[in-house]
């Protein structure tokens, strides 16, 4: 008999397991997502790894010859140079019959506007308790929220997932989903201990065999320690968590030193970043990955993983936590 736990975002979302595969840039593409919905979680294709609306379309598409199981993306709303079309991105998913859209990024207003009259469920992905409060009261259907140690744009405030859960499950009624360093049973069952109704996971999805991205990125991961990141950004107040190499060290003293973006640009350029996953050498640009890497040691494929995941929180939860209670009563 398969795990099942039970939770307001399994049955407000309707997925088997309480486990989201969050947006990733150049990575949240059909292959991870639909092998993701086939496991029984929630995975996001990530729109703007879609170089046009177009693209995403088609990818929706392609995304649904492979799974029959509902699947959400990824929109993204960071600030940049030169943006993207947002709104054509916003109609193309709408078009394509998607359910479920994981915002980030921004306050997500412009995002509720256009999703929820289309009768789309809006989890929106933040860092905080009160944009997580901000995000409810737009109408979001459920927040998923970004602990320091995620992978990623963890924000200013620096606040632990140990905190930052039980802070927000205090204050919120939407279900919350806890994001950043989960890996394994012990996240998940920790997560729900904390108040969250499910968690949401980057860097474990990156390294599993349906990632597309390249098998040496996949092996680093496994070898990579929870100290091996670094936080670029922090004095533009755009603070992101990316795999420690000799790029992101370079961008944190040149910025240290009193540098502006300009004298970072061609290091943290996107294309640069994406040539990682293609190459397969981790050290020519920046890429996202999360103080979780220390506790990854092996590419399982998405099934495998989930399925182990729910399977040890239950016998954590039957075993060690109800032998705790037993032990106890004895
Ligand atoms: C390679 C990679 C790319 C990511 N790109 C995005 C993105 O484009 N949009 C987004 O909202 N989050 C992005 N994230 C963050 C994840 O969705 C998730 O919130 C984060 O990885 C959780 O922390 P964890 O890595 O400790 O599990 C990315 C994460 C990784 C590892």
């Amino acid at each position: 008999m398969s795990s099942v736990l039970r939770t307001r975002f399994t049955e407000e979302f309707g997925v088997e397991h309480p486990i989201v595969q969050g947006g990733m840039q150049w990575v949240g593409r059909a292959e991870l997502v639909s092998a993701v919905a086939e496991a029984g979680a929630l995975g996001m294709l990530t729109a703007l790894t879609q170089p046009t609306p177009e693209d995403l379309v088609k990818e929706i598409a392609r995304c649904r010859e492979m799974t029959d199981k509902p699947f959400g993306v990824n929109l993204t709303i960071l600030p940049t140079i030169t943006p993207p079309p947002y709104a054509e991105y916003r109609q193309a998913i709408i078009e394509s019959g998607i359910t479920i859209v994981e915002t980030a990024g921004s306050n997500p207003a412009e995002q509720v506007a256009a999703f929820k009259p289309a009768g789309i469920k809006v989890l929106h992905k933040c860092t905080s308790v009160r944009h997580a409060r901000k995000a409810q009261q737009l109408g979001v259907d459920a927040v998923s929220i970004d602990g320091f140690e995620c992978a990623g744009h963890p924000g200013e405030d620096d606040i632990p997932g140990l905190v930052l859960i039980p802070r927000a499950a205090d204050e919120l009624s939407i279900p919350i989903i806890a994001s950043g360093g989960i890996a394994d049973a012990r996240g998940l069952v920790a997560a729900l201990a904390l108040g969250a109704d499910g968690v949401n996971m980057g860097t474990r999805f990156l390294c599993t065999v349906e990632a597309p991205v390249h098998e040496r990125i996949k092996k680093h991961l496994t070898t990579a320690s929870e100290l091996d990141t670094e936080l670029i950004f922090r004095p533009l107040r755009n603070t992101a968590r990316v795999a420690s190499n000799s790029v992101s060290r370079e961008v944190v003293r040149r910025l240290a030193d009193g540098g502006s973006f300009d004298d970072v640009r061609e290091l943290v350029a996107g294309a640069r970043g994406r040539t990682v996953y293609e190459q397969g050498d981790p050290e020519l640009g920046i890429w996202s990955a999360g103080m979780v890497q220390g506790l990854i040691d092996d590419i399982p494929t998405v099934g495998e993983l989930v399925h182990r995941i729910v399977t040890e929180a239950d016998e954590l939860i039957r075993s060690r936590l109800a032998g705790l209670l037993d032990a106890g009563r004895a």
